[in-house]
């Protein structure tokens, strides 16, 4: 059995929570490593459908340990809301276990994360005003509250509570005076009221995994967002504030890279975008309409419409590098039953000067300079939906996922057909398959 990371290998919602869910059927634990209440992340068992924002995609399997790892921000009431949305259902929570070292988004976060928004105005970066930013800003600025921290003496609590607002107070009464003023002893209460909530799950999260580790057991790690909005490897800065890419399963879950087998990235056969920021492929035509519809494209944070275009071989290569993929799960692929003509992009070209450019440009100017190269390919009109076997699906199909495979350099792992966990099609089960070295990065073509 493997240890492996299922990632976003576009910009986010790609369906990594139904590959997850799917996956956490044969792993022993889960774990969600970065990212915070701004990932949704649907996942369906039955008539029960949840959107997770918080909990690992893993915890509709009562006897799955889930955890919530050192790299995420949490904010205790989403948390505590999905506990009992769970709960109330039936489901056992006490599976789930929190990292004693992950931040917490206080009161003022989210305040100031909308207030930046606003203040940006027309050049805003589009959060999900979740307050996301701001937490991982005052993580980094070494000025964070930690989970941890709430279970510390009242003393204590509350000395680090002043050290904070002592530096965040001045700021943002200079900055955004009209914003809500809290004092320590608000924020004081404000944690004593989660800390008792919270202490069933709270735990030191990196030991949990290690034992796993040392009995051998399978661990899955849950990618939050996609790698196109890595802080470091997305489209700065319309990025969010954490290492979505593989490397920030490592950082946020207390593992080194040598205890990961395998990473698959899941790519909607199509890409999305929500919030702003450069998206070459977009489409602002009546095919970009008919993804957004058949594809019921709607952010599961924030419910705005994303923003839809042709799949781009161009970041998914980029995606395969940096994550160093050795597995794709293709989802949606049935969205275009029925289209006449698909389109992949292989290539972007700069506007300007004609120059072909084939990685994927760092900078941002460079990149809303570019226009895609694309190579078409038939369609099909039958339904994908019943297909569970690679040998179902039309020979269009194939042709399609093979060229992709063959484009980016990486094999085929999984095809989504349908959002059911059965609408699937396995061509390997990573977590089964064990490790790096038996896999090879041969393409499927048909
Ligand atoms: P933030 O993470 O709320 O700071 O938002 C930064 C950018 O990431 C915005 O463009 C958001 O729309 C995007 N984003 C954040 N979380 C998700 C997600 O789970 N799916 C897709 N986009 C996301």
């Amino acid at each position: 059995m493997a240890n492996v990371v299922v990632l976003g290998a576009q910009w986010g919602d790609e369906g990594k929570a139904k590959i997850t869910d799917l996956l956490a059927d044969e792993a022993d634990v889960v774990v969600r490593c970065q990212g915070g209440c701004n990932a949704g992340h649907t996942v369906k068992h039955g008539d029960d459908v949840f959107k997770f924002h918080l909990v690992p995609s893993g915890m509709l399997y009562g006897d799955t340990q889930c955890i919530i790892g050192n790299g995420t921000v949490i904010n205790p009431q989403v948390l505590l809301n999905e506990i009992e949305a769970l709960q109330g259902k039936g489901y056992n929570t006490r599976n789930l276990k929190l990292s004693n070292r992950a931040h917490l988004t206080l009161p003022f976060h989210t305040d100031l994360d909308q207030a930046q928004e606003s203040a940006l105005a027309e050049k805003k970066i589009g959060t999900t005003g979740r307050g996301i930013g701001p937490t991982y800003m005052d993580k980094v600025g070494r000025y964070g509250l930690r989970i941890g921290d709430l279970y510390e003496s009242e003393a204590v609590l509350r000395e680090r509570l002043t050290q904070i607002l002592d530096i965040k107070t001045p700021l943002l009464e200079k900055c955004y005076p009209h914003l809500p003023k809290y004092t320590v002893e608000e924020l004081l209460a404000w944690c004593q009221s989660f800390a008792q909530k919270l202490a069933p799950y709270v735990a030191d999260t990196v030991a949990l995994v290690h034992e796993a580790l040392d009995k051998k057991q399978s661990i899955l790690f849950e990618g939050a967002q996609g790698t196109l909005l890595d802080v470091d490897y997305g489209t700065y800065p319309f990025v969010t504030s954490s290492n979505a890419t593989a490397g920030g399963a490592c950082t946020g879950s207390g593992i080194g890279p040598t205890q990961i087998d395998r990473v698959i990235g899941v790519m909607k056969a199509y890409t999305t975008r929500v919030g702003e920021g450069p998206f070459p492929t977009e489409l602002n035509d009546e095919v970009g309409k008919q993804l957004l519809e058949v594809g019921q494209e709607f952010g599961t944070t924030t419910g705005r419409p994303r923003r839809c275009g042709w799949f781009d071989a161009v970041i998914a290569k980029y995606s395969v590098q940096v994550n160093g993929l050795d597995g794709l799960a293709i989802t949606k692929l049935d969205v275009f039953d029925g289209m006449s003509e698909l389109k992949i992009c292989t290539a972007y070209r700069n506007r300007e000067t004609g120059e072909m450019i084939n990685q994927f440009p760092s900078q941002l100017r460079a990149l809303q300079n570019v226009e895609p190269v694309y190579e078409s390919w038939p369609g099909w009109q039958s339904s994908l939906q019943d297909a569970r076997r690679y040998e179902d699906l039309p020979v269009q199909a194939q042709r399609y996922l093979g060229r992709i495979s063959e484009l980016i350099g990486c094999r085929l792992s999984i095809i989504s057909v349908g959002p059911e966990r059965n609408q699937t099609i396995l061509l390997e089960n990573p977590i089964k398959g064990g490790k790096r070295t038996l896999q090879s990065a041969e393409t499927v073509i048909a």
